[in-house]
């Protein structure tokens, strides 16, 4: 799936229903999300990142904090709550609309369409902190790659990265062989054909393996501080994984 219909898939939720585009919990479809209770499992996000980087002794400068894939907001106000200047970056442009409405915190925090497969937009050693939760999943890994390159060249010497990524359990098809298109067509046609039956938004998840991840990291001469199973339960065919890793002094 190419970004521009990621964007697509996007702008119509972001248009229409934007709070259970980002959290698809069925009570909440048809705009029924009370946007206090939407915003507080923001901040209670973010509160819980704090407490698990204290816990394994990670040192953030409360500086200037940057969420990638910000939707309306949500993690940026809860990033809001602790850090003196927060930017969120979006592809789609009702997202943002809905995001700057949603926003209490004025000049403090900034909203920002961007549809490029980088991060052009933002300077280089510009943050102390970046975060990114359930959204690289929503991109075809060679647009994942790309972002997370840019996570480290927006970071300060010696900032933070905290991503989450979806990653497969198992061994994945070989690339050109009939199982892996047999894999790519229930991804990119059925899955979305069945998604659109049951009036879900078309809107598609991907996993990256660990060791792209990790060679990422590696060639942006940054380190991992630590990985985390995020997942609430234990899945089948992929698991998420939250990295944290630091930008070299
Ligand atoms: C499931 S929502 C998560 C929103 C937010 N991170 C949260 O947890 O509340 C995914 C968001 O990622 C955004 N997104 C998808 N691809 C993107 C990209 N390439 N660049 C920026 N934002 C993107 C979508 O527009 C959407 O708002």
């Amino acid at each position: 799936m190419s970004l521009k219909n990621v964007q697509k898939a996007y702008e119509k939720v972001g248009a229409e229903d934007p709070l259970w585009a980002i959290l698809t919990d069925n009570k909440k479809r048809g705009n029924k999300w009370d946007p206090e209770e939407f915003f507080e499992t923001g901040r209670n996000e973010i509160n819980s990142v704090i407490a698990y980087l204290e816990s394994i002794d990670v040192k953030i400068n409360y500086g200037n904090a940057f969420d990638f894939g910000c939707g309306v907001g949500r993690l940026t106000q809860g990033l809001c709550y602790h850090f003196d200047k927060v930017t969120g970056v979006d592809i789609s442009d009702s997202m943002i609309a809905g995001a700057n409405r949603y926003n209490k915190f004025d000049k403090k925090c900034s909203y920002i369409t961007n549809t490029e497969p980088n991060l052009k937009c933002l300077s280089s050693n510009t943050f102390d902190f970046v975060y990114t939760n359930i959204v690289l999943q929503h991109m075809a890994p060679r647009y994942q790659v790309e972002y997370i390159k840019e996570f480290f060249r927006i970071l300060k010497p010696g900032g933070k990265a905290l991503f989450q990524v979806r990653t497969p359990i198992g061994s994945s098809p070989k690339p050109g062989s009939l199982a892996e298109k047999i894999h790519n067509f229930r991804k990119e046609r059925l899955k979305p054909f069945w998604k659109s039956i049951r009036g879900r938004p078309p809107i598609q998840v991907h996993t990256i393996s660990p060791q792209i991840v990790e060679q990422i990291i590696a060639e942006c001469g940054a380190t991992i501080l630590d990985v985390k199973v995020v997942d609430k339960r234990a899945r089948r065919w992929h698991k998420n994984l939250r990295y944290c890793a630091k930008k070299p002094i």
